[in-house]
């Protein structure tokens, strides 16, 4: 085990200066070189959903590795992917799946089989996207595109063209763009992660579900880091009632091996051939079998029944430290909760983590917390406690 700080120095400057090294974890807690303890809500920004350790993954690594094949390439038949695929569906909608390696990668994809579904379905240029201020899709050339950050854009400009924004909850400014004929595909976090932890409106997904139907678009939900099991659904946009043509998927699928997937519906499966999209690595059957017992731990309902607890606990808790003048809203649903802040999050976040709580900004003025969803109830108090004294000070 690696235990003493190592210099960073051949990696390239992309992270900024980790403020940890870390070496060893288990459960909701992860220990760094200098022998010190951190409670972890941040979870490897919502990934490890079932936290360090976990029996749970140590078991399917083991039954993954029992067959030897980690990667096989789709150009081979494994049955670990379909049945994953199988299981997918079946919390989801009828449709199929294609797996990937990264949230970026499922939007990328998501994007493509978009234009297939418009070229094929209406054959008129349908080219274009709708994305919403506030969103984060990912920083690959059509995703970034998408990512409402014009800072992460403009030093890698031309970006793909034809996405345009509207606010969240304008539905007018929806219907306007997509009068104009030019739109594949409506693309949407059901609550957004990066740009502040924000639920969108129930009556607004409808609303753009009406949308796209009426115009003959495609919807699509970005469910990257709030789907499976984080809000105490399988998916976040259960609780609206909506379902999408197309759902991305990945943080927490993989039980922190990368993989993404995309699900789309039977109308969009239809109109893709072999050959129109592709990776190497996506949904080999080590990563397969290990997202397999993930997605049916996370989405067991006794299971997700326990995250809408623990998420109405720590939101009473959080809710707490309204009497604390920096603080001006909590934001989120389940385990996916954000602390807005009158003030930038950044130094909150360095002196909760002096303090010995792990936590990721998510927008300038806003504290994510996305802790494993096994996390336990004196865990939550006790992060709750270590927030009050950070933001004390
Ligand atoms: C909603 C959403 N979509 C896409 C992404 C990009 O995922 P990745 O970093 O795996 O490419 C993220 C990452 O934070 C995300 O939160």
């Amino acid at each position: 085990m690696l235990t003493k700080t190592v210099p960073a120095g051949a990696l390239l400057p992309l992270y900024g200066d980790p403020p940890l090294t870390l070496v060893s974890g288990e459960g909701c807690t992860v220990r760094a070189a200098d022998g010190r303890e951190y409670l972890d809500f941040t979870a490897g920004i919502a990934v490890n959903a079932l936290g360090y350790a976990s029996p749970v993954i140590r078991r399917a690594i083991d039954e993954a590795l029992e067959s030897g094949l980690i990667h096989t390439s789709n150009l081979y038949r494994t049955l670990p992917g379909e049945a994953l695929a199988e299981t997918l569906v079946s919390l989801a909608f009828p449709g199929g799946v294609f797996f990937c390696n990264s949230g970026a990668e499922a939007n990328e994809a998501a994007l493509k089989f978009a234009r297939r579904w418009a070229g094929a379905t209406h054959g008129d240029g349908r080219t274009g996207f709708i994305a919403f201020r506030g969103s984060f899709h990912g920083r690959l050339f059509g995703t970034l595109a998408a990512t409402d950050r014009p800072n992460y854009r403009e030093p890698f400009l031309p970006v793909m063209p034809g996405v345009e924004f509207a606010e969240v909850g304008d539905l007018d400014c929806v219907h306007t763009l997509l009068a104009r004929g030019q739109t594949a595909a409506v693309l949407i976090e059901p609550l957004q992660g990066e740009g502040g932890i924000r639920p969108i409106d129930t009556a607004f997904l409808r609303g753009l579900r009406a949308a796209c139907d009426e115009h003959g678009v495609l919807l699509v939900f970005d469910e990257v880091q709030c789907g499976l099991g984080r809000t105490g659904d399988a998916f976040a946009y259960e609780h609206s009632g909506v379902v999408p043509d197309i759902l991305t998927l990945a943080k927490p699928l993989g039980g922190g091996f990368p993989l993404g997937a995309v699900v789309a519906n039977h109308a969009v499966g239809a109109t893709l051939q072999p050959g129109d999209h592709a990776t190497t690595f996506g949904g080999g059957p080590f990563v397969s079998t290990v997202a397999h017992a993930v997605v049916r731990t996370v989405c067991a309902p006794d299971f997700l029944r326990s995250v809408r607890e623990k998420g109405e606990r720590l939101r009473a808790g959080l809710e707490t430290l309204l009497d604390l003048d920096a603080v001006r809203e909590v934001r989120g649903r389940g385990l996916m909760l954000g602390l807005a802040l009158n003030e930038p999050a950044a130094p909150v976040v360095s002196s909760a983590r002096e303090a010995g709580l792990l936590m990721v900004g998510a927008g300038p003025d806003v504290v994510r917390l996305v802790p494993p969803l096994i996390v336990s109830d004196a865990q939550i108090d006790q992060a709750v406690s270590l927030l009050r004294q950070s933001i004390r000070r």
